[in-house]
């Protein structure tokens, strides 16, 4: 677990023109030693950038690398009184936020990079350095874990209005619990953690993985996926992504935590992918396939599993089912 170098910042920032670089004006420009660009670059490339160097010319990337810049999203937040911590490299933001379960406030976790990153279902999350959003965020809350069951919903929801000034709103759906869906492809996943606490508060983590500048991955990814990057066609400013997806999760969360999830269900609705269509469920290798016929209150996703007979689901993976 490190935080990010200043200088891994500031040389990929300077590569990112797609222009070559010498050692030597870079270690100028930055106060450093030859040396210690060259020990950067190499860092760069143990996290799988790909450094294209040509002998008297210097070091160009083709592919810009902007990476996250604390300050500016700590600016950019509404409520100053966040803790935010961005790591280099982190096992994960889910569990680094753990130590920190009993604090009062929100705090914020991001990395460039995780080595154990966590998906939903013991699944692992791929996580490219420098490329994607993998954001955690712990929040207190002030009911007890019971009344926490539509949290995903409410997530859900707060990620694809932090996303509607990129221009992006109608072709964006949720599927139950809480994927981020376009055109069928996955664009971005949550893992929500719950913890009790006992005076009857809660906590929750909130890990919220978005493809932003991922156009092609080495690793098989098993889920058909989808970046911002290809579906605008542009690099994104990943810093102020951050900053909309925090200020987005705060309001949500804290209306979430006064009103509970009826004052969600309106907008659910405008958004469910599944809604009257077949549906496969699997929860602890149990299979179930149904008519989705929304949610309920409590956020269950309701199955019509025959004729007039719908059923409660709490938990599990859906799938639509094409006969
Ligand atoms: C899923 O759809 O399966 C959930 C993916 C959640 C990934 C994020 S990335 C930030 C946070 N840290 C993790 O280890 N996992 C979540």
């Amino acid at each position: 677990m490190k935080k990010t170098a200043p200088n891994l910042i500031e040389i990929s920032s300077i590569l990112s023109d797609g222009l070559y670089h010498d050692g030597e004006t870079i270690g100028k420009k930055l106060d450093i030693t030859r040396a210690g660009v060259w020990k950067a670059i190499k860092k760069l490339e143990n996290y799988d950038v790909k450094i294209n160097s040509i002998k008297g010319k210097g070091y160009s990337i083709s592919e810009p690398l902007f990476l996250l810049n604390e300050t500016e999203i700590q600016n950019g937040i509404a409520n100053k009184k966040i803790q935010i911590d961005i790591f280099e490299n982190i096992d994960s933001t889910n569990y680094y936020l753990k130590n920190f379960i009993g604090t009062y406030s929100p705090q914020i976790c991001i990395a460039e990079h995780q080595t154990k990153g966590k998906g939903r279902l013991n699944r692992s999350w791929h996580s490219p350095f420098g490329k994607n959003i993998y954001l955690s965020l712990l929040f207190p809350f002030q009911k007890d874990l019971s009344n926490l069951i539509g949290l995903s919903i409410v997530v859900g929801l707060a990620i694809i209005k932090a996303l509607k000034y990129l221009g992006l709103d109608k072709e964006l759906s949720l599927k139950w619990p809480n994927d981020i869906i376009f055109n069928s492809k996955k664009l971005a996943g949550t893992l929500i953690e719950v913890f009790s606490e006992a005076n009857g508060l809660s906590y929750a983590i909130i890990g919220i993985g978005i493809n932003v500048n991922m156009t092609q991955d080495k690793k098989q990814i098993t889920q058909p996926w989808i970046s911002l990057k290809q579906i605008l066609n542009q690099n994104l400013n990943r810093n102020k992504l951050c900053i909309s997806l925090i200020n987005s999760l705060l309001i949500y969360l804290n209306k979430f935590d006064e009103k509970g999830l009826a004052c969600f269900l309106t907008e659910w609705n405008s958004r469910d992918c599944l809604i009257n269509q077949k549906v496969k469920l699997i929860n602890a290798n149990k299979t179930t396939t149904g008519i989705a016929r929304g949610i309920n209150e409590l956020g269950n996703l309701m199955l019509e599993i025959e004729k007039g007979n719908i059923k409660p689901f709490s938990a599990g993976d859906t799938s639509i089912v094409k006969d």
